[in-house]
C-alpha cells in the first residue's frame, strides 16, 4: 500500500466514525471551532509579537526581555495544545480537506519549525535573563525568523481552502 493509499483509507475511516458524522451533522459546530481556532490565532500571534519585537530591539527597550517573555510566552504555550485540539475536530469533520491537502501538511511542518525557535528564543532566558544582551545581531534575526514562520503559517492555514 502507497502512503497515499494510507492516507485515503486512514481519511474514509475517520469520515465514517460517530463523531465525524455528528460534526458533519451539526452545521454550527465547524464554525464554532473556527471561532475557537482563530481566537487563539489571535492571542498567540499578539504574544508572539510582543516578544519578538522586544527581542529584536524594536519596543519597549526601557522593560527587560526575561520580563516580557516570562509575562507572554505562557500565553503561547497555553494557546498551542487549543489550537491542536480545534485544528483535531476541524480534521474530524472533513478529514480529506486537510490531511491530503499539500498546504495542510507544510503548515504542520512550520508549526514545528515555529515551535522550536520560539522555545530556542525564550527559554534560556530563565537561567540567564541577561542572554541575549551580548547578541543583539543574532537576537534580531532569530525574531525575524520567528515571526515569519508564524505569518506563514496563518497564510498556509488560509491557503488550505483554495489549494
Ligand atoms: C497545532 C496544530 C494545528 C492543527 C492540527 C491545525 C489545523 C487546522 C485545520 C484543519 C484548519 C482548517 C483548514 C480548512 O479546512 O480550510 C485550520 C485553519 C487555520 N489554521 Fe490551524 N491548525 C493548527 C495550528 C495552527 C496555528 C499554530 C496557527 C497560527 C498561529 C493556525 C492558523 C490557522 C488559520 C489562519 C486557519 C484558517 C482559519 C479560517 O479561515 O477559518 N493553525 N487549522
Amino acid at each position: 500500500m502507497t502512503i497515499k493509499q494510507t492516507l485515503n483509507s486512514v481519511c474514509v475511516w475517520i469520515d465514517s466514525t460517530a463523531l465525524s458524522q455528528a460534526i458533519q451533522n451539526a452545521p454550527w459546530v465547524v464554525p464554532t471551532v473556527q471561532t475557537v481556532h482563530i481566537l487563539a490565532i489571535a492571542a498567540l500571534m499578539a504574544s508572539m509579537l510582543m516578544i519578538n519585537l522586544r527581542l529584536a530591539g524594536v519596543v519597549g527597550r526601557d522593560q527587560p526581555l526575561a520580563r516580557v517573555s516570562g509575562r507572554f510566552s505562557p500565553v503561547i504555550w497555553w494557546m498551542l495544545p487549543l489550537l491542536l485540539i480545534s485544528g483535531i475536530f476541524l480534521i474530524i469533520g472533513e478529514p480529506a480537506r486537510a490531511l491530503k491537502n499539500n498546504i495542510f501538511q507544510i503548515k504542520m511542518l512550520l508549526v514545528i519549525s515555529a515551535i522550536f525557535v520560539t522555545w530556542f528564543a525564550t527559554s534560556p532566558l530563565k537561567k540567564s535573563p541577561a542572554h541575549w544582551d551580548s547578541r543583539a545581531g543574532l537576537a534580531t534575526l532569530v525574531a525575524l525568523i520567528s515571526v515569519s514562520l508564524w505569518v506563514a503559517i496563518i497564510f498556509a492555514g488560509r491557503w488550505i481552502a483554495y489549494f
